[in-house]
């Protein structure tokens, strides 16, 4: 399978390139591509002639795309459409990676594909955006590393199509996730938990970002607990160490 892969200097797009050692890869950061740039796109895909183009690029600073609305844009959408037409023209398919934050959280059950997207910030208005002007040209689907990377390349295998949902199995809040992290490690800490108007931040996030599996299990992929997967992460963690 021939794979073009913008982001690939990206924490996901890391994952992407190891996930994909076997496979003709053409990795790309925006050193080689900026998305910007329709004609340099549109080279680079006509050049490597991929079979699946995975779009992990974008400005990602949340807080930042609040105060660069325009770049936020220009990148995360019009760089998205720009990948999307390139696509089209060389006939290759397109995995766009968006975000949870097109929607608002303010649903207490876990989102389907399907759900409305109401983003609450710039970085997530961006990406929905994107969703849909790339629904018009071609298919996409949304995200989560290394498993995801690891689902990513599973979903190429199996000709996936439409909005996928892919995360690790399991919620908790950022407090849960800290605490499991200080206790895994054996850290002699505490955590304490604080809420989200003591800690305020310039981009507002969902209060509730839980995606539903659905569509990632109608292709028989399934995500590993967040548990097991933040074990194996700090067991790769202290063997670089060691
Ligand atoms: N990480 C998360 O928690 C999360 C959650 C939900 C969705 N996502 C989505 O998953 C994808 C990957 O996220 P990530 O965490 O791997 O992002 P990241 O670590 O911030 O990496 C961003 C990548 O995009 C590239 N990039 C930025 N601006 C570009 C431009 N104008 N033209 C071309 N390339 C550009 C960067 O290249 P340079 O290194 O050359 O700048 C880098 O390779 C993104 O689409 C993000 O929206 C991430």
């Amino acid at each position: 399978m021939r794979v073009t892969l913008f982001g690939a200097s990206g924490l996901l797009g890391q994952d992407l390139v190891q996930e994909l050692k076997a496979e003709q890869l053409t990795a790309l950061s925006s050193k080689d591509a900026d998305l910007r740039d329709h004609s340099r796109v549109r080279d680079v895909i006509r050049d490597s002639r991929p079979d699946w183009i995975l779009l992990s690029a974008a400005y990602t600073d949340v807080d930042g795309c609040e105060l660069n609305r325009d770049l936020a844009f220009a990148v995360n959408c019009d760089g998205a459409i720009n990948v999307a037409e390139a696509a089209r023209e060389a006939g290759s398919r397109l995995m766009f990676l968006s975000t949870d934050y097109v929607f608002d959280g303010s649903k207490r059950s876990p989102y389907q594909a399907s759900d409305a997207r109401k983003p609450t910030s710039v970085y997530g208005e961006s990406k929905a955006r994107a969703e849909e002007r790339l629904l018009e040209i071609q298919r996409g689907s949304p995200t989560f590393a290394r498993d995801l990377a690891s689902a990513l390349v599973q979903l190429c295998r199996a000709s996936a199509r439409g909005i996928v949902h892919v995360t690790n199995a399991g919620d908790c809040t950022w407090y849960e996730f800290a605490t499991e992290i200080v206790r895994e490690s054996g850290l002699p800490t505490t955590v304490q938990p604080v809420t989200t108007a003591e800690f305020p931040r310039p981009a507002r996030r969902p209060a509730y970002s839980v995606l539903s599996p659905d569509s990632l299990h109608a292709y028989n992929v399934r995500m590993p607990e967040w548990r097991d997967a933040l074990r194996r992460y700090l067991g790769s963690a202290a063997a670089l160490k060691s």
